[in-house]
């Protein structure tokens, strides 16, 4: 629900892990910051893809492309001409939108008033017109569901039109209009490992079929701009493009669908919270596309797309570039008993929005508990984190500030600061700064006490069950390094 989100939002400003873009100018629209422990959260999630998708499999290779690229890069993807979405004004509130986003919204009241089969039929109806590009029906569409109308029930709209989503600006010292000195930033990262495909293929000895893996930022000026992380206009990707003989992309896009729900799977979310959504109205460069969608609290939505992009990326690259993308395959084909020999590669491509991946384990993690006893109230936020993504994973806290304890403290800080991330704290009740570490999620606490300094033992408690233990110290760091 909309409240949740909102605590969402608040929480994370609160506690530093998101912030508004140049807040103190009163930010920048779908333009955020990642403060100190949102930046280690969001690092933590990148490295864990990383190592399931390149460091776990022997057959795709990492790179890191550059953000801009050469103009025609984007003439040859298609981006130019078609990455664009149709928009529609109102023209009473001088408010423009996406017409799948306007219509969307439309569809997910109906199903919160129960009219789940109305719903339905204006999704379908809206794939329909999107696929057959027809925006006149796409604008009667909105008509005629009476979608952001005012209360007289009079809605006036200006015709769909295309907006081309990509960021342009102009490279080097010249300042011209002349469009050969525009350079787009990046609207995906896939691009750059496109135009590396030989590279890579040739210095890295790769066979087919053989994966590029690539972590980076992606620009889109996206036009309705409101949904936290979950829509930016910054963002950044996490990409697979994994290059396949023709004529096996159903049986790969089937393989790296399974292989990518069984990666969300295994981050501790239940399978109810997730689903396939097929795209009807494919992208322009696909045969054949789905999205997984993961259960927000603003309902379902894409986490991440696969998409089957045939051999359209390198065979476009191959013609505007005159340079040869194709990969000679000694294989021997057992229809003719001759080798593969000679072909451009097609691709199925595994795309994840790394924000809307700490948007989705924000969600998860975040939980509102009522701790009251008879005698007295008493609550707290807990974000319960795989331990593999909390920002910190050790907090440790002298029960006073003097009495040797701080010493003892530091010494345990020294044996672990190395081996993951630790936070120090000496001030406030302990009962407050564990409720600070629980609202940032860190999975353990240790505090050192008198006890400590006579037999070298320290309470260790846990952040979900709230249980405390006493352990001896030298075994604190095989425990946190054990859970992580
Ligand atoms: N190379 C394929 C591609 O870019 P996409 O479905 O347009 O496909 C892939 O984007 C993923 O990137 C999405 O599933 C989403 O997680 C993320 N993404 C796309 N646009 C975004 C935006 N404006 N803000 C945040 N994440 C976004």
């Amino acid at each position: 629900d909309n409240n949740r989100f909102q605590a969402i939002i608040s929480h994370c400003k609160e506690y530093g892990f998101i912030f508004p873009s140049s807040e103190i100018y009163d930010g920048l629209g779908a333009v955020y910051d990642y403060g100190q422990w949102g930046s280690e959260l969001k690092k933590n999630i990148k490295d864990h893809w990383w190592k399931s998708m390149v460091q776990m499999h022997e057959n795709i290779v990492g790179i890191d492309a550059a953000i801009f690229m050469h103009p025609t890069t984007w003439k040859a993807s298609g981006h130019v001409d078609n990455f664009s979405d149709p928009m529609i004004d109102n023209k009473d509130s001088n408010k423009r939108y996406r017409v799948d986003h306007l219509i969307e919204a439309k569809a997910d009241e109906l199903e919160k008033e129960g009219q789940q089969e109305q719903s339905e039929i204006l999704l379908k109806e809206m794939d329909t017109l999107l696929a057959a590009n027809d925006f006149d029906g796409l604008k009667t569409l909105i008509e005629n569901n009476k979608i952001n109308c005012s209360v007289s029930n009079t809605c006036n709209w200006t015709d769909v039109r295309q907006f081309n989503l990509m960021f342009s600006t102009e490279f080097g010292a010249v300042s011209s209009e002349e469009e050969e000195n525009k350079i787009y930033l990046r609207p995906e990262t896939a691009q750059g490992i496109f135009v590396n495909f030989l590279n890579v293929q040739k210095t890295g000895r790769m066979k087919i079929p053989f994966g590029i893996a690539q972590i980076g930022k992606a620009f889109r000026n996206e036009i309705v701009a409101r949904q936290f992380i979950f829509r930016m206009r910054e963002f950044e990707q996490m990409e697979m493009q994994f290059f396949i003989r023709p004529g096996t992309q159903k049986q790969w896009y089937e393989h790296w669908k399974a292989e990518r729900m069984k990666w969300h799977l295994g981050l501790g979310i239940p399978a109810e919270k997730y689903r396939f959504h097929d795209h009807v109205k494919l992208a322009h460069y696909a045969d054949a596309a789905c999205d997984i969608e993961y259960d927000f609290p603003i309902g379902f939505k894409e986490v991440e797309g696969i998409h089957s992009r045939t051999d359209f990326d390198l065979k476009n690259h191959q013609e505007y570039s005159k340079k040869k993308l194709q990969y000679f395959d000694n294989d021997i084909d057992p229809a003719t008993g001759k080798p593969f020999g000679n072909y451009i590669p097609y691709v199925v491509e595994t795309s994840i929005g790394v924000d809307r991946t700490v948007m989705m384990i924000l969600s998860e993690a975040y939980e509102e508990q009522d701790l009251s006893t008879d005698e007295k109230k008493d609550s707290r936020v807990v974000l319960k984190f795989p331990a593999r993504f909390a920002p910190i994973k050790l907090a440790i806290l002298p029960l006073v500030k003097k009495d040797g304890l701080p010493e003892i403290a530091r010494t345990i800080m020294e044996d672990c600061m190395g081996h993951f991330r630790c936070f120090y704290e000496e001030k406030d009740t302990i009962g407050k700064r564990y409720r600070r570490m629980d609202a940032i999620g860190t999975p353990f606490c240790v505090t050192v006490d008198h006890q400590s300094k006579e037999d070298n033992t320290v309470t260790i408690r846990y952040r979900d069950t709230m249980l405390q233990e006493r352990i001896p110290i030298d075994k604190i760091r095989e425990i946190v390094l054990k859970a992580i």
